[in-house]
């Protein structure tokens, strides 16, 4: 597995792949601290693509001034030994200064998809993550890149972002990997208490919940939300931030029964840690079930 560090390099790399096989290049991107759920993202670029290329930046642009930018889990070499085991051709693992360097002044932003939902409580996140994947995006030059539908915004966030700008890659989505009892693998899991730990199943439980009320046949978005925040505030020891019911692809609000693909999202804090999970109900869920059968 290579490692680059500057762009010339990684370019360098991507030229000589293209030029050895013609087949297509997939783009992992993470900020490191791999788990389970990264490593799924490449089992799919892998199985999808001649090429895998990933690349462990902890982006400062997409921290808040209050938020964990310095003290974020960085591991490279435990990464790296994961990455080289999954099948990864290339890595790229730039300094701050080579993805900005001094006198940088463009982003890039999503007019209504960076604003709603996390983006309130994170204002300029959804900004630094369009940019840094942009300048990502430009740097690799692949034909797929893979994001976890666990951060559902930003996934839907980057469609549109590709749409607009009329990025020349396809991105594709991949499904929440989970412990065995249903959490969402996250390394802030690593952070609960064993009390908090076990408690925390009830996200995954309460989407589960709702997914089976849906298939029961027709029901409102706030009636959906009540139920999810009932199951939700059953579990004591989390204190819900928020439970929202929105269309599945522009996270646009919906009122009455519910006609098209909707995804819930919900955030749950337990003491310091925040737990995000995320399921889409409606249509795309039955179309799922069928293709399954
Ligand atoms: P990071 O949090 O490292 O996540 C990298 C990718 O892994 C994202 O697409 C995320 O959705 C996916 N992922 C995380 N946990 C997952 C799980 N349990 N199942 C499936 N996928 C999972 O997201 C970022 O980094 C950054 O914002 C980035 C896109 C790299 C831009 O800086």
């Amino acid at each position: 597995m290579l490692v680059c560090e500057t762009k010339a390099a990684l370019r360098a790399a991507i030229g000589e792949m293209r030029r050895r096989t013609g087949g297509s290049v997939a783009f992992v991107p993470t900020m490191g601290a791999l788990h389970d759920g990264h490593l799924e993202l490449v089992r799919r670029a892998k199985a999808e693509n001649a090429h895998v290329v990933a690349s462990i930046f902890v982006n400062p642009t997409q921290f808040g001034p209050n938020e964990d930018f310095a003290t974020y889990p960085r591991d490279p070499e435990g990464d790296m030994a994961l990455l080289r085991e999954a099948g990864v051709e290339a890595v790229f693992l730039p300094q701050v200064s080579e993805i900005y360097p001094e006198g940088s002044e463009t982003f890039v932003d999503t007019r209504v998809l960076s604003r709603i939902l996390v983006g309130r409580l994170r204002p300029g996140h959804f900004r630094g993550v369009a940019t840094v994947v942009t300048k990502l995006f430009n740097i690799v030059g692949p034909d797929r890149a893979y994001f976890g539908e666990k951060d559902y915004q930003q996934l839907q966030m980057i469609r549109r972002m590709v749409a607009d700008l009329d990025m020349p890659l396809e991105i594709v989505g991949v499904p929440t990997v989970r412990e065995s009892d249903g959490l969402a693998m996250s390394s802030r899991n690593l952070r609960l208490t064993p009390e908090d730990r076990s408690a925390a199943v009830v996200l995954s439980r309460s989407l589960d919940e709702a997914a089976r009320r849906v298939a029961e046949g027709p029901v409102t978005a706030s009636a959906l939300r009540r139920l999810v925040l009932g199951v939700l505030e059953s579990e004591t020891r989390g204190e819900v931030q928020s439970v929202d019911v929105r269309d599945a692809a522009d996270l646009s609000a919906l009122r009455g029964e519910i006609a098209r693909p909707a995804v819930i999202l919900i955030a749950v804090r337990f003491g310091k840690v925040l737990l995000i999970d995320q399921r889409v109900v409606g249509e795309r869920a039955v179309a799922w079930q069928e293709a399954a059968e």
